[in-house]
C-alpha cells in the first residue's frame, strides 16, 4: 500500500455516520459556546452530522471536508469546530497548518478533539508517530498535555482542557477567563464563587472550601485567581490577606504527599477500607473526608481530566500518587467490575490509564458498605449481603478478587448475589458533590 498518495482517501474513512451529536459539540452546547446567536464552521466535518444536527436545531452551521464535502464552505465563523481531525492526519506538519488555519477562521472559540492514549487499541502498526489500524486508516493517540502543547504552539493561544481529548481554544483572555471562571463554580465540588461571597458566617467549613478551591487554582498554576478575583472567593475574610491565603493553600499542597499527614488523615476517615498498602473510599463520601484528602483528590481530578461521576478513591500509604478506580455500575451490580483505572503521581502531574474493559479476569470489588458513609442510601442493602456472604465464608477466602475465580466459587454452592440487590438504579450524576 503506498500510504502518502492514498493518505486523503483513506483518511476519509475514518469519518462516522453521526446519529446525535459529537461529544465535542455536546460540550459546547452544554457550556453555551455555541448557542443559536452564533454562527459555526465544522471543520474536517467527516459525514455532516453535527452539522446537520445543529442546523436542524437552529443554530447555522456549515461544513467542510476535504473528502466528503470538498464543496463546503470554509466560511470564517463564531465558533470552529475541528472534530477527531488531526488524529488522523499522519504528517505532524500538516497537524500544525490545520490546526493554525482553522483557529484563523474562529471568530471565538476553537474546538479541538483528538483521539486519547485512553481509546489506543491494542492491535495496529506502528506508522510514524501513531499507528495504522487494521482499515488501513492512520491514528495518532494523543496525551492531553502533548495534545495541549500543540494546540498551543500552533495557535499561540492557551487551550482549555473541557474533558479528556477536548479544548476549547478563546480568541479573546477576557472569554477564556469567563469560561474558566463559571466552569470553576459549577463544576467544582465546592461552593460557587457567588455562593461563597454571601456566606456570612466564616464557619470552617466554608474556609476549608475556600482553601481547598485556591490550593487546586495554585496546583494547576492558573492565573484565573488573580488577587483581585479571589477577593470574590473571601480570601480576605477568613485569611486576613490573599497572600496569608495562598501560603496557607502551599502548605496544605505540600502536606499532600507528606507520609505522616496521609496516614493522619487516613486514619481519621469517617469511612473506607484501610487495606496494607492503600486506603480506599467512594466518591460520594469524598465531602465527608478531611481536607487534605479533598484537596488530594481534587488535585488528581484536574490532571484526571476532569474525571465526573462514580469513581473509588486509592490512596497509597506512601508516595506521591493516587488512583481513581471507575467500576462498573457500582451502585448497582453486587460485585463490580474495575474497567479503568487512572493513576495520578501528582509531584510528577502525570496521568496513567489503565482499561479493563477488554479483561476477561478484571478485579471486582466485596464488602462494598465500607467504601461509603452509613447514609449513603444503599449502605443498608450492602451490608446485608456482606453478612449474608460472610456467613457463607466467603469472604475469608483469599481467591475472591478476580472475576473468573468469584463465578466459579459461586458456582460451586450456588449462589447468586443478584437476588439480594434491589432493582432500584441510582444515578451517580445526582452526587451532589461532583
Ligand atoms: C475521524 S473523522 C471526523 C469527522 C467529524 N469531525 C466527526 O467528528 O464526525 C476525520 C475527518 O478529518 C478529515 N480530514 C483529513 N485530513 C484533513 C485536513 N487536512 N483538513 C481537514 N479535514 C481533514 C477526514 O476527511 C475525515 O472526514
Amino acid at each position: 500500500m503506498d500510504f502518502s498518495t492514498e493518505r486523503l482517501q483513506y483518511r476519509g474513512k475514518t469519518a462516522i455516520g453521526r446519529p446525535t451529536f459529537s461529544r465535542p459539540i455536546k460540550l459546547a452546547l452544554r457550556d453555551r459556546i455555541i448557542t443559536s446567536e452564533k454562527t459555526v464552521l465544522d471543520y474536517g466535518c467527516g459525514r455532516g452530522g453535527d452539522v446537520s444536527l445543529l442546523n436542524s436545531i437552529g443554530i447555522d452551521s456549515v461544513g467542510w471536508d476535504p473528502n466528503h464535502f470538498a464543496d463546503g464552505i470554509r466560511l470564517a465563523s463564531d465558533v470552529v469546530n475541528l472534530g477527531y481531525v488531526i488524529n488522523v492526519i499522519e504528517d505532524p506538519a500538516e497537524r500544525v497548518s490545520v490546526l493554525k488555519y482553522a483557529y484563523s477562521l474562529a471568530n471565538e472559540c476553537l474546538i479541538v478533539s483528538a483521539q486519547t492514549e485512553a481509546t489506543k487499541p491494542s492491535k495496529g502498526v506502528p506508522y510514524n508517530d501513531g499507528i495504522l489500524t487494521t482499515r488501513k486508516t492512520f491514528q495518532k493517540y494523543f496525551a492531553n498535555e502533548a495534545l495541549r502543547s500543540l494546540i498551543e504552539s500552533s495557535t499561540g493561544a492557551r487551550a482549555f482542557l473541557v474533558e479528556r481529548g477536548i479544548f476549547f481554544v478563546f480568541k479573546s483572555e477576557e472569554a477564556r477567563v469567563r469560561y474558566a471562571l463559571a466552569r470553576l463554580s459549577r463544576k467544582s465540588q465546592f461552593p460557587s464563587v457567588r455562593k461563597l461571597k454571601s456566606l456570612k458566617s466564616s464557619n470552617d467549613s466554608s474556609r476549608d472550601d475556600v482553601l481547598i478551591s485556591l490550593a487546586v487554582e495554585r496546583f494547576r498554576r492558573s492565573d484565573i485567581l488573580s488577587s483581585s478575583r479571589v477577593s470574590l472567593l473571601g480570601c480576605e475574610e477568613y485569611f486576613g490577606s490573599f497572600e496569608n491565603a495562598c501560603n496557607a493553600a502551599d502548605e496544605l499542597l505540600a502536606s499532600l504527599t507528606n507520609r505522616a499527614a496521609r496516614m493522619e488523615s487516613m486514619k481519621g476517615a469517617p469511612c473506607g477500607k484501610m487495606l496494607p498498602d492503600s486506603f480506599y473510599f467512594h466518591c460520594s463520601a469524598l465531602r465527608s473526608m478531611d481536607i487534605k484528602i479533598q484537596t488530594l483528590v481534587s488535585c488528581a481530578r484536574t490532571i484526571a481530566d476532569n474525571i465526573d461521576g462514580d469513581f473509588i478513591v486509592k490512596i497509597p500509604k506512601t508516595g506521591t500518587g493516587v488512583s481513581l478506580l471507575i467500576y462498573r455500575d457500582f451502585e448497582n451490580v453486587p460485585h463490580p467490575e474495575l474497567m479503568v483505572s487512572l493513576l495520578v503521581d501528582l509531584e510528577q502531574r502525570t496521568l496513567r490509564t489503565r482499561s479493563y474493559s477488554n479483561s476477561k479476569n478484571p478485579p471486582i470489588l466485596h464488602r462494598k458498605e465500607c467504601f461509603v458513609l452509613p447514609d449513603h442510601p444503599k449502605y443498608q442493602a450492602f451490608r446485608e449481603l456482606t453478612e449474608v456472604e460472610e456467613g457463607l465464608g466467603l469472604l475469608s477466602r483469599s481467591d475472591i478478587g478476580f472475576r473468573k475465580s468469584w463465578a466459579a466459587i459461586l458456582k460451586q454452592i450456588s449462589f447468586d448475589p443478584n437476588k439480594f440487590v434491589s432493582k432500584k438504579t441510582i444515578n451517580p450524576d445526582s452526587y451532589p458533590h461532583i
